[in-house]
């Protein structure tokens, strides 16, 4: 158990984020497809990446460590993988790993922990068997352990019932040899598109959004990767709730795909400043966040599309704001590492907050976490509660005692270490 007490005075200081999640996923799986080399610097050093690290490796590419990059090698032929392919607790590792796999001549078996063998995979499946891969798994596909046969690929339409950058990513990357032309109802984080272009994919965007991909051979590509602004959300959030607080948060993300956590923030009243860096593939800068007051608002569409991890955070924010806030059309966030919407909405609940859960949302009255006792929250195979529930604590009367924090370990294993710094 891990007790959190409340902030008596501002954060202050400044990180350095470590490395975006999504990113150092991609820089591992992209490459795996692409021919020749490529040094990877400021990667997430975490148990999700490690998990599409190991993926690569099992299908013969080489990965070494060189000072603090890695060198990423791909070989002549992918090979099958010599044993079943543990996933953990990544949806990224299994669900873009199905599209590698699909490339790969062979049978590949692909599981996961509690967590993940619970989360839905028709979504995958099905676009896959539509490219011409042969892949199946428990319950005729719908969750974990999967089989894929991969080889067999052929150009297809596709067009996606939900807007998800997983399963996009994964039909674009098992089309790399026949090509794809696919849709989404709305534009999903688009860090796939990024690293196609670079490789040299010829890869079009029609006016009604559809990409389509031609097929080609890839080049490796080196990768910086930017800092993670899921991970800053927290300490935006933390920042802005303790009174008295100055964080500089150094080499952040700026994708405009994934910066609806800093746009609901700044419309709930949050004072937060971004100084953009020298471009790159990916845009990065500092973001300087202050205490401010906020106040309700509502987060739907595609905003929630663009900060869908942070919800879980954003709903902390809501609940010490005044007034009301709605959160709508995030019905994703039932399927993410845990049912976050039930989740977040018991765990505001314990700190003394009026939460009314919605099929696709909540509506989070405000007005403090105001609980005099110190609620326990149990963050268990969830990174992202364990952080939310963290600021919470900080941002609170009575703190909170988190169990299975370590839960961290997933995205920011890194999290606590930070928090000593920003409170000394
Ligand atoms: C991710 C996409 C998102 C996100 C997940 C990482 C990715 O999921 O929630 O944490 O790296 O492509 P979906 O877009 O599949 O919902």
């Amino acid at each position: 158990m891990l007790g959190i007490q409340p902030a008596r005075t501002g954060l202050s200081g400044s990180l350095r984020m470590p490395g975006d999640k999504s990113v150092s996923h991609r820089a591992f799986l992209i490459n795996a497809l692409a021919r020749g080399e490529a040094k990877l610097s400021n990667v997430l050093d975490s148990e999700d990446v490690a998990r599409s690290r190991e993926l690569v490796r099992a299908i013969g590419v080489s990965v070494e460590k060189s000072g603090a990059d890695w060198i990423l090698r791909t070989p002549e032929v992918l090979r099958e993988p010599l044993d079943v392919i543990d996933c953990g607790n990544s949806g990224t590792t299994i669900r873009l790993g199905c599209g590698v796999l699909a490339q790969v001549d062979g049978v590949s078996v692909l599981t996961g922990d509690a967590s993940l063998r619970r989360r839905p995979m028709l979504r995958v499946v099905e676009p896959l068997r539509g490219v011409g891969a042969q892949i199946d798994g428990r319950e005729h596909g719908r969750l974990p352990p999967l089989v894929v046969r991969g080889g067999a690929v052929h150009r297809t339409d596709v067009t996606l019932g939900i807007a998800s950058a997983q399963v996009k990513s994964a039909v674009l990357l098992a089309s790399r040899t026949c090509g794809v032309t696919v849709r989404e109802p709305r534009r999903s984080r688009d860090h796939t598109e990024r690293f196609l272009r670079a490789m040299g994919a010829t890869l079009a965007e029609h006016d009604d959004g559809a990409l389509s991909l031609e097929p080609g051979d890839w080049h490796a590509v080196d990768v910086r990767v930017p800092g993670d602004v899921s991970s800053a959300a927290f300490w935006m959030v933390a920042a802005t709730l303790v009174p008295g607080s100055t964080l500089e948060l150094h080499g952040v993300g700026l994708n405009p795909t994934r910066t609806g956590a800093i746009d609901a923030l700044v419309a709930m009243g949050a004072d937060i400043e971004v100084v953009p860096d020298e471009g790159d593939v990916e845009p990065q800068g500092t973001l300087v966040v202050r205490s401010a007051g906020l106040r309700g608002t509502r987060i739907g569409g595609e905003l929630a599309l663009r900060s869908l991890d942070e919800l879980p955070v954003l709903a902390v924010a809501a609940a010490a704001a005044e007034g009301e806030t709605v959160i709508a059309d995030a019905a994703e966030l039932r399927v993410k590492e845990s049912d976050r919407i039930a989740r977040v909405a018991a765990g505001l609940r314990a700190f003394g907050v009026e939460v009314e859960e919605r099929p696709d949302g909540m509506v989070i009255a405000g007005g403090g976490l105001r609980a005099e006792e110190a609620p326990v929250i149990d963050a268990e195979g969830d990174h992202r509660l364990a952080m939310a529930f963290a600021v919470a604590g900080l941002a609170s009367r009575a703190g909170v005692q988190l169990a299975n924090a370590d839960a961290v370990r997933t995205s920011y294993p890194t999290f606590f270490d930070d928090l000593d710094v920003v409170r000394t």
